[in-house]
């Protein structure tokens, strides 16, 4: 069925939400395929098809996915984890000094502070989001991982919850980063499953970015790095938002696509 219905990964989606029903794992599916099944677990697998041919992503529908090698667990208030931000944690691994720490703005899941603590066992972090039930899943997510002790959690606007007194040596974010109007035009697939308020950037689609630009340098060490991912056509917009707010040596970084995909900026002074 989601052959015949044009999706491009059908029979790995099949697999993989037939495994997940029947709590097989790809071996086992492949060495029992041949047994019959009962008509419950025939109904469990339908239902998680049926959900699929619907437009919900696998990953959704099995309630986690892959990221820097690492399982994160997702809920109706987080975006899933996508491969374009493993560069962000691979610029933000050769930037971390020893005992780094790191502000994460907007963590979702908490992909980008987990896999780096993952990563780096002498540093630690701050993961701020807006919404309780992302931060609770980005809390599972590290403990999951066993970084929870390496991991501070705030609720709140951007840098609202972070207290005065607070320095950090990278301050790493992947915002909402879509103009409102676009919002409407985008696949009902992720309109319908994703997160409004992980996706929408304001009416140009750069609202956090100047909220980022305007504020990170309170909260950075002099020779801090500031770390965001874009979209592919606000390389200049979000670079000129940075040099306006005094921040050095601004550079635009492409994805393996070749696409703009990050942009690091240092904070020399405050
Ligand atoms: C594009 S998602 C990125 C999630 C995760 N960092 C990742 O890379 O998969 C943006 C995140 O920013 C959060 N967010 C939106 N507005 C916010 C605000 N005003 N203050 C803090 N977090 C916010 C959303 O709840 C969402 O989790």
């Amino acid at each position: 069925m989601l052959t015949r219905l044009g999706f491009a990964t059908a029979a790995l989606d099949a697999k993989l939400l037939t495994g997940h029903a029947l709590g097989l794992d790809m071996l086992a599916l492949a060495t029992r395929e041949n047994e019959p099944m009962d008509a419950g677990s025939a109904a469990r697998v339908a239902e998680l098809i049926q959900r699929r041919m619907s437009g919900e992503s696998v990953a959704r529908i099995i309630g986690e996915r892959e990221f820097y090698g690492l399982a994160f667990a997702l809920n109706a208030a987080t975006l899933e984890p996508r491969p374009d931000t493993e560069l962000l944690v691979d610029l933000a691994l050769d930037a971390l000094p020893q005992r780094g720490r790191i502000l994460d703005l907007g963590t979702g899941t908490g992909c980008i502070p987990i896999a780096l603590l993952a990563n780096r066992t002498d540093a630690t972090g701050l993961a701020v989001d807006i919404d309780p039930q992302a931060l609770a899943i980005a809390r599972q997510n590290a403990d999951r991982h066993d970084i929870g002790g390496r991991l501070d959690f705030a609720l709140g606007d951007w840098f609202a919850p972070i207290p005065d007194y607070e320095t950090f040596d990278l301050v790493v974010s992947n915002p909402p980063y879509i103009p409102s109007a676009v919002i409407d035009t985008l696949a009902p697939e992720v309109k319908a499953f994703d997160p409004l308020r992980a996706l929408d950037g304001g009416p140009d689609g750069l609202g956090p970015y100047r909220v980022i630009a305007a504020d990170a340098g309170r909260f950075l060490k002099t020779g801090g790095l500031v770390l965001l991912e874009i979209g592919f056509d606000q390389g200049a917009e979000v670079s000129a938002l940075l040099d306006a707010h005094g921040f050095a040596d601004v550079a635009v970084h492409k994805d393996l696509a070749g696409l703009d995909r990050v942009i690091s900026a240092h904070h020399m002074s405050n």
